[in-house]
């Protein structure tokens, strides 16, 4: 169990701060899915959260599944007519059939995972053309602002001994995990292309609620009730020092990667 399935953990203030991931990215899944001669009728988002992923897989999918070990997250979930969401975890998928479902996805929440029995799940739920996706995102970086992304990365590493374990893999972009697939690709960005996975425009406040989303900023403020807000503070830092601009947008983009893979 992760912070995430805390009953006061604010999935409210998750859905609405963390980042969405763009058109783009289905289009290049989709594209490859196709290619393999797989179908568009189920897919299921492991570890769905808010259901960012789930509401787009549904544009295209006839129907939707998506699970997530926490009911307090499933609570904010974005709903939609063919989105079925359900308590349930990435190592027992027993709820779904054999070789029934499409296309699996996971973003954001694979390093929390027991790997060998989540593949293993894979290997049994997913149809013979089937697609896996893998979606992860790291450090934030702020486009043309040097300065700020580098300050922004000293807070995300002094909060990252507050993560649970397993958050190590996110930081190496799963370089460190083997995918038991056929024609796994890795694409990372911004060593990939030149378009991010990811990109939103933020303003300051949002900046600041999307750390607080983090479950080691949640961490980190049970563990020192007293403290300054470390995300406050250096925020209010960088404000101080030019580094953000006070009322405008800036555009924030993620180190980020996209692992797909295949039944054969
Ligand atoms: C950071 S959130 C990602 C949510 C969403 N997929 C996204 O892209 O924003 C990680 C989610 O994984 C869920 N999770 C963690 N371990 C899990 C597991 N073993 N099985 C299912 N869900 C899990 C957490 O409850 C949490 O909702």
């Amino acid at each position: 169990m992760t912070t995430f399935s805390n009953s006061d953990y604010n999935s409210d203030n998750y859905r609405k701060f963390r980042p969405n991931y763009q058109q783009d990215l289905y289009q290049l899944v989709y594209k490859q899915h196709t290619e393999n001669g797989a179908n568009f009728d189920v897919a299921l988002d492991v570890g769905t959260g808010t259901g960012q992923v789930a509401e787009s897989l549904a544009a295209r999918f006839q129907k939707v599944y998506g699970i997530d070990s926490s009911s307090t997250m499933l609570d904010s979930a974005i709903k939609g007519n063919n989105i079925i969401y359900s308590v349930g975890s990435a190592e027992d998928l027993s709820q779904f059939g054999s070789q029934s479902i499409d296309l699996i996805s996971v973003a954001e929440a694979f390093h929390w995972f027991n790997h060998s029995k989540f593949f293993d799940e894979v290997q049994r739920v997913l149809k013979p053309q089937g697609t896996l996706v893998i979606i992860g995102y790291s450090f934030l970086l702020l486009e043309g602002q040097q300065e700020a992304t580098e300050k922004t990365k000293k807070l995300e590493l002094e909060l990252t001994p507050f993560f649970e374990k397993g958050h190590e893999h996110l930081r190496s972009l799963y370089r460190d995990i083997h995918i038991p697939m056929h024609n796994v690709q890795r694409l990372y960005y911004p060593r990939y292309g030149s378009e991010p996975f990811m990109r939103e425009s933020f303003t300051v406040s949002h900046l600041r609620s999307y750390f607080k989303t983090s479950s080691a900023y949640k961490t980190y403020c049970a563990k020192f009730p007293l403290a300054n807000d470390i995300v406050d503070t250096s925020i209010n830092e960088m404000l101080k020092e030019g580094q953000l601009p006070e009322n405008q947008l800036f555009d924030v983009t993620w180190e980020s990667v996209i692992i797909l893979g295949h039944m054969r």
